[in-house]
This record gives structure tokens, sequence and C-alpha cells, in this order.
């Protein structure tokens, strides 16, 4: 008997030990599986609408406008803005940013401003307590989570620009507001409404007869200046050179507002000045921003990345043709890689129409002038950031820095950016770093409970690639000009790009 009371309990307590590894385990396993406790949102702070500028209520005179499409575009409809107020000296209504994926095209007046005023969240507070993650959610939430709005504040300091401009934030876009707000009847607004996306282009200079490119007709600044309507109201105001600027006193009030505009929100910034500083520093690097993601940059990814990567050898190798035919796999691989994107839907290549005599086919060749065999531009760079090994003839070049900021999903793997990772080891993409995003991941517009991250990484990852003594970007792409002309001067201690005549007439033509 006393033997088997034994094994009962000896039974027993293999069981609770048991019981008590199996909790132990799942414990231990639950903290590592779950996601790391997601700190303390950091608010978005809005500004009040009269924060920067208090307007006489009976006389002041504005100008407004409506946003439309993704971010670079409402940024280059901010510039022209600006730019525009300033020339008729009128306070600016500056609305918010649209946030949205997809983004609101644009629409003629009408559409686009019914559509802006739908987009609201005006008793929809129950979704807001909802889980984004939650499924399914109430259809009436579904688009909650999907668009927010944010103040220009939140990426650019407008203190000084608005000495230049008075700047007065636009909360909505409902003419209720205006009319109360600066005590305005219907008829002391004029509107332009345009029913084409780029229907007119306005002209400072009476005197100069510069083409139209793609605008339909020419409206000149002295016509705007004799309306003495309180408000005059634009709808879109998108297209580099819509509003142009060709005195030289315009030229330098471009100058100025293009020089605001440089990112400066903290977090962001933070995190792209740790990664810099882990790239070398400012000037230290080589900087890409390589868009292969959607519409015509898909078409044409491989073209473009084989126009950069055959800049990259010229510049920082000295490889001969032989050594770069085989590190890009072969002149079949090469001219394949020269040729539009086959897989690529019909249904794009119409909005794209294909040019049939385009022909981008172009042997291999090396071009070394001008670079100085020395590839040691930061010795001893490579051990510390734990570079790649290469092999004999690549592990020369290890200490060249080169950053990527793409949308290429999984860029180490992705095989248009193989050859760059082949011929230089020492490259890097924001992944590398993704310790760095943390506070990223806790921006979000609290009072909505939406997060920014995903529309805010791919500006991080291009203030990096900014950062470089050489940057290299792509074709057409709205960011890579923004880079090119503002970002890129102004981090590496230079003046931002302000196109003259002459850019205006190259750019059309390409
Ligand atoms: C610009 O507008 C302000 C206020 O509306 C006015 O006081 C000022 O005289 C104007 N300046 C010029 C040059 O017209
Ligand atoms: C914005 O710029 C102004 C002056 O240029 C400066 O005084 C202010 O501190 C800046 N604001 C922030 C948030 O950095
Ligand atoms: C394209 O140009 C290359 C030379 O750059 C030439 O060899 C080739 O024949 C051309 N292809 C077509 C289809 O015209
Ligand atoms: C190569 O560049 C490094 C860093 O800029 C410099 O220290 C070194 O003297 C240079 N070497 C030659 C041979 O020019």
């Amino acid at each position: 008997m006393k033997r088997k009371d034994s094994t009962v309990v000896g039974l027993i307590l293999v069981t609770l030990l048991i019981s008590f590894i199996t909790w132990f385990q799942y414990t231990i396993n639950s903290k590592q599986l779950r996601p790391q406790q997601s700190q303390e949102p950091i608010p978005v702070v809005f500004p009040k609408p009269f924060e920067l500028h208090k307007p006489k209520k009976n006389s002041e005179k504005f100008l407004s406008y409506l946003p439309h499409s993704g971010f670079h575009n409402q940024r280059i409809e901010l510039e022209n803005a600006l730019l525009l107020a300033t020339y008729l000296n009128r306070t600016l209504l500056v609305p918010q940013v649209y946030l949205a994926s997809p983004a609101m095209p644009w629409l003629r007046y009408e559409k686009l401003h019914e559509r802006l005023l739908f987009q609201t969240k005006n008793g929809l507070s129950h979704c807001i307590d909802l889980d984004s993650n939650q499924l399914p959610l109430p259809s009436e939430c579904l688009n909650n989570f999907r668009w927010t709005n944010v103040p220009w504040t939140f990426f650019y300091n407008m203190t000084e620009l608005s000495k230049q401009v008075p700047i007065v934030f636009r909360p909505g876009l409902d003419y209720e507001w205006l009319y109360s707000s600066f005590n305005l009847k219907e008829d002391d607004i004029y509107f332009f409404k345009d029913m084409s996306p780029y229907e007119y282009q306005i002209h400072d200079d009476r005197d100069t007869d510069l083409p139209l490119d793609r605008f339909n007709y020419r409206i000149d600044l002295s016509t705007l200046e004799e309306i003495d309507h309180r408000v005059l109201h634009f709808g879109s105001m998108f297209g580099s050179y819509r509003i142009l600027a060709e005195t030289e006193e315009h030229t330098e009030v471009l100058k100025k507002i293009r020089s605001s505009m440089i990112f400066r929100n903290p977090v962001l910034s933070g995190a792209a000045e740790r990664i810099v500083n882990q790239l070398g520093g400012a000037n230290n690097f080589v900087g890409m921003h390589v868009r292969v993601g959607d519409g015509i940059f898909k078409l044409r990814a491989s073209i473009l990345v084989d126009d950069i990567f055959h800049q990259l050898v010229n510049k920082f190798t000295d490889l001969t043709v032989e050594q770069v035919t085989e590190y890009e796999g072969g002149v079949e691989q090469h001219n394949l890689d020269r040729t539009e994107s086959t897989e690529y839907e019909i249904k794009l290549r119409s909005f794209h129409p294909v040019d049939e005599t385009a022909n981008y086919t172009k042997p291999i060749t090396v071009d070394h002038q001008g670079n100085n065999n020395n590839f040691t531009k930061q010795p001893n760079i490579a051990s510390r950031l734990q570079c790649q090994q290469g092999d004999e003839i690549t592990n020369r070049f290890r200490n060249t820095v080169v950053y990527i900021a793409t949308d290429a999903p999984d860029p180490r793997n992705h095989p248009l950016l193989s050859k760059i990772f082949k011929v230089f080891p020492c490259t890097f993409i924001l992944s590398d770093f993704i310790n760095e995003l943390n506070d990223i991941k806790q921006l979000q517009v609290v009072e909505e409970r939406v997060k920014l991250e995903s529309y805010l990484i791919p500006m991080v990852d291009a203030m990096i690639s900014a950062h470089g003594h050489t940057f290299l970007g792509t074709p057409h792409s709205t960011f890579t000009s923004y880079i090119e002309r503002q970002l890129h001067p102004v981090y590496t201690g230079k003046q931002v790009q302000v196109m003259g005549l002459l850019d205006y007439l190259e750019s059309m033509k390409a």
C-alpha cells in the first residue's frame, strides 16, 4: 500500500512538474513572441489657426487653394502658393497635409472640394477606440486608419517663412470658416475653378514670352493684382513651374521659400542623423534614391538601376569592361536590364505609351576620367560597419560606403540591385538600422489613433541618402528632385537650387 501511495504521490508530483514547465515555457515564449510593448505614442502637435499671424478681420486679403494627391504633390502646391501669395501680398491660408493610401487624385474644382469636405471623421469617434489590427472592423470604420491630416508644421518650421508671407492655418476646407473668421460674404471670394489638371500657368514677367509647357493658358500676375476680392480661391496649385519666378527679385523669393522647406521634424531628423553618423557622417558616403515600386518607375526600373550602377562604377572603381561585365552577370543579362519590363501590365503601358523609337540599349563601357583611384574615402569604416566581404577585386572598394534609399521590397535580395551589392561590399539600406526607427513607430495622430510610420519611413530613408557627398536619384521622381534641389544641398552645407529660365526650357525637352 505504502508503495502504491508513493507512486501516486510521485505521479502527481511529475504531473505538477510537467505542468509547471509547460506553464513556464509558455510564459517565456509569450513574452518573447509578443511584440515589444509599444511605448507611449508621440503625438502630432497641431498649431492654432492664428498661431503665426493674426489677420485684420475686416480688411486683410487672402489666398487659398485645394490640396490633392500625394505628399510631394501637396508640397509643390504649397511652394507655388507661398510664391504667389508673396507676389500678391496676400496672407496664405494653408490647408493641412492629407496623408492617405491611396492618395486622393486631382479632380476638377467642385468635385475636389466636395471630396475634401467628405473626408471627415466627424461622427466616427467610436472607430478610434477600436484596434485597427482587430478584424473585422465595422464598415464605416474601414477608412479611419487609411487616411489622416497632419499640419505642415509637423514637417517644416514655418516661423521665418511667415515673416515673408503671413500664414494662417486653415483647419478645414469649408467656406463657413472663412466667412465667420474674416467677416466675409460669398461675393468676397474670387474663384479660379480649374477644369483640367494643368489648366493655367502664372507668368510674373509681362515682357517675356516663355512657352507654356504642359499648361493650357497663361495668366499674367498683373491680371491677378487687379482682382480686389478679399479672397482669391484656387483649386489645384500643382505643377512644377506653375508659378514662374522670372525676375531676379522673384528668384530670390523662391530661394527663400525653398530654403525653409527642409524637413525639420526632430524625430525624423534624429533618426536620420543617427544613421548618417553610423555611415561615417554627412558628405562621407554615396547616397541613392532608387524608386522601382510603381508606375513608370517599375517599367524602367532595371534601366534606372543600370544607369546608376555604371555611374558608380565609373566614379568609384577602376574596374575594366571585362570585370564589369562579369559582375553584371554577362552581356546578355546587361542587355536584358536595358529593356523595359515585359511583365508589366498593358494598362500601365497605355497610360505611359511606350515610345517605339526609344532605344535604351547601350554597350558596357567604363569611363574612369576624374576618378583618382583612391577608394579609401573612409579608412577602416568597413570593419567598423561590419560590411560584407567582397572578393579580391571588390574588397578594394570596401571603404566606399553606399546607401540605397528604395521602395524595392527586400532590397538586399532584390535581383535588380544585386550588382551594386556585389561591387560595393559596404552598401547599406534602411532595414540595416531598424533599431534606430523605434520612435518613428510611435509617432501618431493620437486623436484618431492613426500611426504615421508608413508615410514617414520613405522620408527618413530619403533624408539619409540626401546626406551623401554624391547623390544619385530617379529621373522624373518628384521626391528625387526635392532631394536634388533642396535636401541634398542643405544637408551637405550648400545652397538650395532654384532653376533659371534655361532649366525651365530644358525641362520641357525631357
Ligand atoms: C501688404 O499687405 C499689408 C496688409 O494687408 C499692407 O499693410 C501692406 O501695405 C501691403 N504692402 C504692399 C507693398 O502693398
Ligand atoms: C523655428 O524657427 C524659429 C526661428 O527661425 C526658432 O526661433 C524656433 O525655435 C524654431 N522652432 C522649432 C520648433 O524648432
Ligand atoms: C539600339 O542602339 C544600339 C546602339 O546603341 C544598336 O546597336 C541597336 O541596333 C539599336 N536597336 C534598335 C532596335 O534600334
Ligand atoms: C586617399 O584618401 C584618404 C582619405 O580621404 C587620404 O587620407 C589618403 O591620403 C588618400 N590617399 C592617396 C594616395 O591619395
